[in-house]
């Protein structure tokens, strides 16, 4: 296993100072590998001369999002409408809405399509292009709608060998006020996936279904413009992505405890942790209590089917390095962990702050309001998060 540091020790013994002065439990955002992870996954959409459109639900955030679009379109994903409205008043103009679109949510996006900013819904149902051309011809406007295809996840989306994947996106293209957008899939079986081989072999076949799946459209003759896909495992692990014509990995920007035990990242590329302060401890039980709880960290299990003793998160001390630890149990407020080294237990007095690398990076930033990033070792700035449906 790997160890979490700061590439200068020395400069960390100023961000000690400055990270004391934040109230716990706060998110701490590290810039400078958030820089690092956006650089790689833009080059290798460059590379594959891909559209990327990064999904933004993992940090809900501009600032951060500006950093992951740089040399690319600015055009996003988003795991709500809230983002939506939230992005496009600060400069983004073109999202898809990659939660299946259900019709309490049609009026709102034909307010935000009205309003004239450029959005994608998806669908994986049969009722959905009937019932939702007419709100969009009442209204006047022409709503751009995906075929959402499960390429093995089996969470939604139309399987690719069935009549809906071909009858969905006939619909659509012939409704009036429908425009269909093409086809989008995301592989997220690639998390339980127990090899980077395993992980390699659903990224293609993530591509190959698709690539397939628009041919067969295409000889109806089903014009599919664009071909989606995206997951942060397979995206580290894909050989090619001739056929594909745009990527939407989102955790990649930040991963956690989870991707780095898969295999999508190092330990070292985790940008975000969660500072938490010591509130309690006993020295019979060589138990430690921070105030970084489950509202702070998220309960997510993490990768326990790869690492049983992963617990909630990994324990770091103030400039990253890793204490060895794991957070075993969570309660609202409370996070506990054993110590059994005396040395450790000793230096961890009620007020120490410690950093906690959550298993999953997306779920751990949307239970904070804000990001304190980290830069040059500093706290040096204050980023929103946007959170809310
Ligand atoms: C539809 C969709 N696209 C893309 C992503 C991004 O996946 P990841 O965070 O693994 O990069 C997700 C994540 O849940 C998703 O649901």
């Amino acid at each position: 296993m790997q160890q979490c540091r700061f590439r200068n020790p020395q400069a960390a013994k100023f961000s000690m100072l400055n990270l004391q002065t934040l109230k716990t439990p706060c998110l701490i955002l590290d810039s400078e590998r958030v820089r690092h992870n956006a650089e790689r996954v833009s080059q290798i959409a460059l590379n594959n001369n891909v559209r990327l459109r990064p999904h933004i639900k993992t940090h809900k955030c501009v600032e951060v999002a500006r950093i992951a679009t740089a040399k690319h379109t600015g055009a996003v994903t988003t795991s709500t409408l809230a983002e939506v409205w939230a992005f496009s008043k600060r400069g983004f103009s073109n999202f898809t809405y990659a939660v299946p679109i259900e019709p309490g949510k049609f009026a709102e996006a034909i307010e935000i399509v009205r309003s004239g900013i450029k959005l994608y819904l998806i669908t994986d149902d049969v009722e959905i292009p009937a019932t939702l051309n007419d709100p969009a011809r009442a209204a006047g406007v022409i709503l751009n709608v995906f075929l959402k295809v499960d390429c093995g996840y089996h969470r939604c989306g139309v399987e690719p060998n069935t009549k809906e994947a071909l009858e969905i996106p006939k619909q659509i293209a012939d409704a009036s006020n429908l425009n269909f957008a093409g086809i989008l899939t995301h592989a997220g079986h690639s998390y339980h996936a127990h090899s980077k081989e395993e992980i390699a072999e659903i990224a293609r076949k993530e591509r190959d279904v698709m690539v397939e799946l628009a041919e067969k459209l295409r000889g109806l003759g089903i014009e599919v413009p664009v071909v989606s896909i995206g997951s942060t495992p397979t995206i580290h692990h894909i050989d090619h992505l001739k056929g594909v014509t745009e990527v939407r990995p989102g955790n990649y920007i930040f991963f956690d405890a989870f991707q780095a035990t898969l295999g999508s990242c190092s330990f070292e590329d985790c940008a975000l942790t969660v500072m938490a302060a010591v509130t309690h401890r006993d020295r019979e039980r060589r138990k430690i209590i921070v105030d970084a709880g489950a509202i702070a960290l998220s309960k997510d299990r993490g990768p326990v089917e790869f690492d049983s003793t992963c617990g909630y998160g990994r324990v770091l001390d103030l400039a990253g390095n890793d204490l060895w630890l794991r957070v075993e149990s969570l309660s609202q407020e409370h996070g506990s962990f054993y110590v059994p080294d005396n040395k450790t237990f000793d230096k961890l007095i009620v007020g120490t702050r410690v950093r906690i690398l959550a298993n999953h990076s997306c779920l751990a930033a949307a239970q904070h309001t804000h990001f304190n990033v980290l830069e040059n070792e500093k706290i040096v700035d204050k980023w929103e998060i946007h959170r809310g449906w």
